[in-house]
């Protein structure tokens, strides 16, 4: 599978960022609610690399189009999704940063490095900003639980290849022999018949026969 996105589909590159982004997340979560606050900045500090990579390979790669029929309203509402979870995966770190800064802590990556204060120590600023980053988390987690939902009814409800585009590559068990997958719903020229209807990447179909279910046009 190739490595960069195509208009059809996400690649090798964009995958693991997203799945390694969403580990990361959880182990984040999991170690401030645990009280573990310094492995928590850690892998926070991991979070801001990972999300500063993504955008920028988001901004240089193209970007797949949204599959099927779908109302125009809900194109924007995943565009506008992804565009705000990426935001808030860098304005979440930067603030824990901040926060950290003007409490007068050391913002260390597992004892490794630490990164330079963002502010001058100041209790009230930190007390804030503190504030301010259990807000935004929650706003997350709320936004992601909405983003989830939308990638279960794709998957179960509308039957796309929404969900199969983004899983790792290792784990997608369709491959188009190295050709390109085909958008739902594009037509699939095969020798001679009625004309098929493709139905995304391992979107449809058995994934062990992937020449028409999953799009490859016979490849
Ligand atoms: C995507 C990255 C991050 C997420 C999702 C996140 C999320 C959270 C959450 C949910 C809390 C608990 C708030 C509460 O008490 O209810 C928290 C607390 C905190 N975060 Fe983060 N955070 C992130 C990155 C960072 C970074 C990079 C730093 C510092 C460099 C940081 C520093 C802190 C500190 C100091 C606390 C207070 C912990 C305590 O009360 O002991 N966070 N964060
Ligand atoms: C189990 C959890 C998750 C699932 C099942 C999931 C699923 C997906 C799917 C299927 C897509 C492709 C959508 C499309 O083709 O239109 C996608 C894209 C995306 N997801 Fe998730 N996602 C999850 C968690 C997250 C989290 C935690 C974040 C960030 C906080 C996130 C951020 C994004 C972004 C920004 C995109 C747009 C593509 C990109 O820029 O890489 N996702 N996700």
């Amino acid at each position: 599978m190739a490595l960069g996105n195509s208009k059809a589909t996400y690649g090798c590159v964009s995958r693991g960022i997203h799945w390694l982004a969403v580990l990361l997340l959880i182990a984040s979560f999991t170690l401030v609610w645990s009280d573990l606050t310094g492995y928590h900045k850690s892998v926070g500090v991991a979070i801001l690399a990972v999300a500063a990579v993504r955008i920028v390979w988001t901004l240089v790669q193209p970007s797949p189009e949204a599959l099927g029929n779908l109302p125009r309203w809900q194109h924007v509402a995943a565009k506008a999704t992804h565009g705000l979870l990426l935001l808030w995966l860098l304005v979440m770190p930067l603030s824990g940063w901040a926060m950290s800064s003007a409490a007068g802590r050391p913002t260390s990556f597992f004892g490794l490095f630490s990164l330079p204060p963002l502010l001058g120590p100041d209790r009230a600023l930190a007390g804030q900003i503190r504030e301010f980053h259990e807000t935004v988390a929650t706003l997350g987690l709320l936004l992601i639980a909405v983003h989830v939902a939308a990638a279960l009814w794709h998957h179960y409800v509308v039957k796309d290849g929404t969900l199969m585009r983004m899983v790792p590559c290792r784990f997608a068990k369709c491959s188009c022999g190295g050709h390109e997958p085909r958008a739902v719903g594009a037509d699939v020229p095969h020798g001679g018949g009625s004309p098929e209807k493709a139905s995304g990447c391992c979107g449809g179909g058995d994934p062990e026969k992937p020449k028409s279910g999953c799009g490859c046009g016979g490849h």
